[in-house]
């Protein structure tokens, strides 16, 4: 039996929280009609987890989306994050409260650190650990950490992260910084699944057709069986369905061997040793 046949799974976070392994990104979706219409969709499409950042501009439009939905509260998972910025202890509390603002949420599921802006982090961490004390986030980690910054972070926080968000797909898939998260309880989730839309790669069509699926389905199917959170991004509502249809397919240990073998440490997005924004 497979382990995961409904869009509705979760995952259990260290602190015992639950997070639907499938969610939906809103990275370059406009602020206004086309996110509200986009996440409108995928609340239709079954989709229970939105992933936002307050660089992304469009909290407001997440925020009213899901007002419009007339879903429960403890229906959705909503992720945000700080941006680095605002990076710093009180500018994060201050940069925190505008997002549940926008996002007229007050309690936000998941709160990230964006990147590991130097000798910021871990004052930022710090906010994000009295944001969760206090229970105005259900769970906190950090994004686009590799194993320097967690060994750093680890060694000087109270509460480990929850989730790390990396980019993730089947030309990076960072074997070590799996296993290092794994072994220390930090969910991976992964950000770019879809290659950014760069989906012309002949190994994922051929297993795709072998389960008459698609590249984005399969790339979708094996991030799961990875045990990796994912995250597509989309604005076109048949392909925010299509992202969404991967619970009636499993691939073979062979098919997710062969795609862990396009592993070449190609990046699409910013590279977190060396980032300067
Ligand atoms: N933490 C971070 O630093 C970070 C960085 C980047 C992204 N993220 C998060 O991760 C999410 C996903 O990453 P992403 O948006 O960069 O890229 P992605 O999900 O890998 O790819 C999105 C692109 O693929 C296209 N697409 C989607 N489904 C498709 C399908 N079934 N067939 C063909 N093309 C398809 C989309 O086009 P259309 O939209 O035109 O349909 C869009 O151009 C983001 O939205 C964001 O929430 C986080």
């Amino acid at each position: 039996m497979s382990k995961f046949t409904s869009i509705t799974q979760t995952t259990e976070l260290n602190n015992g929280i639950q997070m639907p392994w499938l969610g939906f990104g809103v990275f370059k979706t406009k602020e206004g009609e086309e996110v509200e219409q986009a996440v409108a969709d995928a609340l239709e499409a079954g989709y229970r987890s939105i992933d936002t950042a307050a660089i992304y501009g469009n909290e407001e439009g997440v925020g009213n989306a899901i007002a419009a939905s007339g879903l429960k509260r403890e229906e959705l998972f909503v992720t945000t994050k700080v941006w680095n910025s605002n990076q710093g202890f009180e500018s994060t509390l201050k940069a925190f409260e505008e997002s549940r603002r926008k996002l007229k949420l007050d309690v936000i599921d998941l709160y990230l650190v964006h990147w590991p802006v130097a000798g910021k982090y871990k004052d930022t961490y710090r906010a994000l650990e009295k944001l969760y004390k206090e229970g105005h986030v259900r769970a906190i980690g950090v994004s686009n950490f590799l194993i320097p910054h967690l060994d750093d972070l680890l060694g000087n926080c109270e509460v480990v992260p929850a989730v790390n968000q990396v980019e993730f797909q089947p030309y990076l898939t960072q074997p070590e910084l799996q296993s290092y998260c794994k072994e220390r309880g930090i969910q991976l989730e992964a950000w770019s699944p879809l290659l950014q839309g760069n989906l012309d790669v002949p190994l994922l069509q051929e297993i795709g057709q072998a389960h008459g699926k698609s590249a984005a389905q399969v790339i979708l199917r094996w991030d799961l069986q990875c045990g990796v959170v994912t995250i597509p991004k989309s604005v076109t509502k048949s392909r925010i369905i299509e992202n969404a249809d991967i619970f009636d397919f499993e691939l073979t240990a062979e098919e997710v061997e062969k795609i862990n073998g396009l592993n070449v440490g190609r990046r699409f997005g910013s590279d977190p040793m060396n980032f300067n924004f």
